[in-house]
């Protein structure tokens, strides 16, 4: 099986937050940039699988900071671990102040992707090798996410979720 670096799959998209995307306070509406959201980690999982992919859950989405109107907003949107068919991407979005350019994180959020062929039947996709301390960290963390996932999907039986209950003992 074929292995990638989680850098392969890093895509960033920049934009600004115009008034029509906007909720009552002037800040950036929240499904508004689940939408944003959504598209780079599906730009990350085509670029690590090469192949159609799906959104299969939005796994964890934390609004940590409102994002006011006219800001300059980065989505960057990695894969952090691989699976058979499946890939958690982790999502980061930084805004940035116009004078000094410098950057703060807002919000971020995790997604699960599914490669699949054109009668979306899920395929085999490579394997990631994570390089830096952080990729390494969610790498580390993904089959626990995946498995709390499942269960909320009512997809899989507590007792079978080995890496989450490995946490608790
Ligand atoms: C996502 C989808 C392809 C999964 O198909 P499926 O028949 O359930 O296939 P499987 O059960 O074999 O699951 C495929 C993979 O997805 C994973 N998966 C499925 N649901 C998941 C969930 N809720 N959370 C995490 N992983 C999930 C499975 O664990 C499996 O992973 P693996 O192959 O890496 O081990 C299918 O449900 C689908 O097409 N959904 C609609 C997708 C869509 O239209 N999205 C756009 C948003 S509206």
């Amino acid at each position: 099986m074929q292995v990638k670096t989680a850098q392969e799959s890093l895509t960033i998209l920049t934009d600004l937050v115009l008034p029509g995307e906007t909720n009552y306070l002037d800040n950036l509406f929240g499904g508004e940039l689940l939408a944003r959201m959504d598209r780079a980690c599906s730009i990350a999982a085509r670029r690590h699988s090469s192949r159609i992919v799906v959104t299969a859950s939005v796994n964890h989405v934390a609004f940590s900071k409102a994002i006011p109107v006219g800001s300059v907003v980065t989505i960057e949107a990695k894969v952090s671990r691989a699976f058979t068919s499946s890939m958690e991407i982790y999502v980061d979005v930084w805004i940035e102040d116009r004078q000094s350019g410098a950057r703060t994180k807002v919000n971020e959020g995790i997604y699960t992707f599914v490669a699949v062929d054109e009668t979306g039947k899920p395929v085999k996709i490579p394997a990631i090798k994570p390089e830096t301390a952080l990729e390494k960290e969610r790498f580390e963390g993904a089959l626990r996410r995946k498995q709390l996932s499942l269960i909320l999907a009512g997809k899989m039986q507590p007792n079978e979720a080995t890496a989450l209950k490995a946490l608790f003992s």
